[in-house]
């Protein structure tokens, strides 16, 4: 089996839930304590061995590309300054040159038809599919723990978390059949899967998050352009097409996701990612039960 070494990422939706913030800067962009979401993805994709990420973005989303490369004014200034550090962190996030593609989707037609933009640059190979808006904390990384599932079982790969209580149907939900064996019971064979389904019929309380192992062949399946749920290329129509064809797995990942594409989530990414930060977790307790008491 062939190593997984290229990511989709598709930045190109118009971040409704989001706007104004997301009206001039690009949705992921925004910052998540010190650094724009699409910063901390990147990075755990690289954990999980991700060579190549391929960006589907849409019209004004060019700072995306300015962010991974070299800030030439910027790095002198610090370089002169002998803000070593903050060079050191400015140049942590940059990309090797060519290690990334950005690709136009020319129109938000629905996540289905941003990842079928990437067919020519994924090419005939499996590759990962990474949703930036969900941010997800984990360790190992949640793209390598899917990593992991693939190279036990191959095929396709979903990773899946427990929706909230009462709210399963809100999501794209898995059915599941056989237990994979290696994994705790949290990798299963996945045997359908269903947008919102209607309160009282959902096959499991166990949504799609956001991190994918798929094979090429979604490609033709997303090809014929067919509008599902709300109009849109829907990504899991193409999926539901190729589960009569191929094994799909859904790994229920260990780790904490934030939705980033919603004001509440993002926030609570910023104080999660805050806290944790071993230089400044104190101040910022103390910070928020300042504000709490106040
Ligand atoms: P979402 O539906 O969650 O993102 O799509 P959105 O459309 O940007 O957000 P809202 O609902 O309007 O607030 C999931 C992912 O797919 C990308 C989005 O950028 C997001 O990362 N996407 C969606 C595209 O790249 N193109 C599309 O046409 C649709």
């Amino acid at each position: 089996m062939k190593r997984v070494r290229k990511a989709v990422l598709p930045v190109a939706g118009l971040g409704t839930r989001i706007l104004p913030a997301a009206k001039t800067t690009p949705k992921n962009l925004l910052n998540v304590f010190d650094r724009p979401i699409l910063a901390h993805v990147v990075a755990e994709g690289r954990a999980a061995g991700i060579e190549h990420f391929v960006f589907i973005v849409g019209r004004g989303q060019g700072a995306i590309e300015d962010y991974f490369d070299h800030g030439f004014e910027l790095e002198a200034q610090l370089a002169a300054k002998g803000k070593s550090d903050i060079l050191a962190d400015v140049r942590a996030d940059l990309s090797d040159p060519g290690a990334m593609s950005f690709v136009r989707q020319m129109a938000p037609l629905g996540l289905g038809h941003a990842v079928w933009c990437a067919r020519d640059v994924v090419g005939d190979e499996a590759f990962a599919v990474m949703l930036p808006d969900m941010l997800m904390d984990a360790d190992p990384p949640a793209l390598a723990q899917a990593m992991a599932a693939y190279e036990a079982v191959g095929g396709n790969i979903v990773v899946v978390e427990p929706a909230p209580p009462g709210e399963a149907h809100k999501y794209g939900i898995v059915s599941l059949g056989a237990e994979a064996a290696g994994f705790d019971g949290r990798l299963n064979a996945m045997t359908g899967m269903v947008e919102k389904p209607p309160p009282g019929t959902e096959p499991s309380n166990l949504f799609i998050s956001g991190r994918y192992v798929l094979q090429p062949g979604v490609f033709d399946l997303l090809g014929a352009h067919r509008a599902g749920a709300g109009g849109e290329i829907q990504l899991t129509d193409a999926m539901l097409a190729l589960l009569a064809d191929q094994p799909f797995h859904a790994l229920e990942y260990r780790g904490v996701t934030h939705d980033c594409g919603d004001k509440l989530g993002l926030l609570r990414a910023n104080v999660a990612f805050a806290l944790k930060d071993l230089g400044c977790g104190g101040e910022v307790r103390a910070a928020i039960e300042g504000l709490l008491d106040s």
